[in-house]
């Protein structure tokens, strides 16, 4: 078998819990420690990753799909040499792919298999069949959550979803716009107490990301928070989250995005 990149989901119940900003800067510190790092912008329609970047894109996934362009036409090189898939903004059609399209994709996925060491996938928040998708390919579903009430019944709802339709049994958490350590801890706690009381799920707690100011600067000013203020508590807390990510995959058996896809389409269906 060739070499195969190691696939990272981020995504979440809720909208604006701060995936794109996590994927982007996370993506950045993979790569900033010797590995070729791809973001997928997986939010179909409402493409942000290549915003954060200030990047402005004239292809995307939605002409890869149709056939208007070639996965070389549509990958963009963003700063440190991380490279960005981009999506579409704007396009309703977008949003919601067929399976046929979802199969096409992961064949130009896997064309790029020597390229890139991590494909790192900011998907869209929700339960959608896009969502689930892109989370069926992944080697570790990440999910972000706040200190918001409904960010974490909805992380629940999310969970249990993609357990459910997905079977999906290994799942990372990232608490994201907390004060402190303490609080970021609390809110897993909480999260965990009720997922492995009433769902057959493992939870893994990546760790916390402080609420700070900054982020929001550096979103406006379109500097990923890890380039803008790379010593900011935000940017350190961003920092080990992509550490422990690159430890725990030292540990993770390794298949391909469509071996991977295919492994549990047959055991869903219990051949
Ligand atoms: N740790 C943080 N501290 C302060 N603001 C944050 C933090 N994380 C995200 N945000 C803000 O939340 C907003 C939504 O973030 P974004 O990454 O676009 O979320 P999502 O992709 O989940 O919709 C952004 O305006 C961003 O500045
Ligand atoms: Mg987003």
């Amino acid at each position: 078998m060739g070499h195969i990149p190691k696939v990272i989901s981020i995504t979440s119940g809720k909208g604006g819990v701060g995936k794109t900003n996590l994927s982007v800067n996370i993506a950045l510190k993979i790569q900033e420690r010797g590995n070729r790092v791809l973001i997928l912008d997986a939010d179909l329609g409402l493409a942000n990753v290549n915003v954060l970047f200030n990047i402005t894109t004239k292809k995307n996934i939605n002409d890869l799909v149709s056939g208007k362009a070639s996965i070389e036409e549509i990958l963009v090189e963003g700063p440190g040499g991380v490279h960005i898939l981009p999506a579409s903004s704007g396009i309703f059609s977008s949003i919601n792919l067929s399976d046929q399209d979802h199969m096409r994709l992961i064949g130009y996925l896997e064309s790029l298999n020597d390229k890139f060491d991590y494909i790192i996938i900011d998907t869209a928040a929700g339960i959608g069949g896009d969502v689930l998708f892109f989370n069926s390919i992944s080697h570790f579903v990440t999910v972000v959550v706040t200190q918001e009430p409904t960010s974490i019944t909805d992380a629940y709802a999310v969970i249990k979803v993609l357990n459910k339709e997905s079977k999906i049994k290994d799942f990372k958490i990232i608490i994201n716009q907390v004060a402190s350590s303490t609080e970021g801890k609390m809110i897993y706690n909480s999260l965990y107490k009720v997922a492995s009381q009433f769902l057959n799920v493992s939870l893994e707690y990546l760790g916390h990301v402080v609420s700070d100011k900054i982020m929001t600067k550096s979103v406006l000013a379109q500097i990923p928070v890890t380039i803008y203020s790379p010593q900011a508590p935000v940017s350190l807390c961003i920092d080990s989250i992509a550490n422990r990510m690159l430890d725990r995959f030292n540990k993770i058996p390794q298949t391909g995005n469509v071996q991977l896809f295919w492994e549990k389409m047959v055991k869903d269906a219990n051949f």
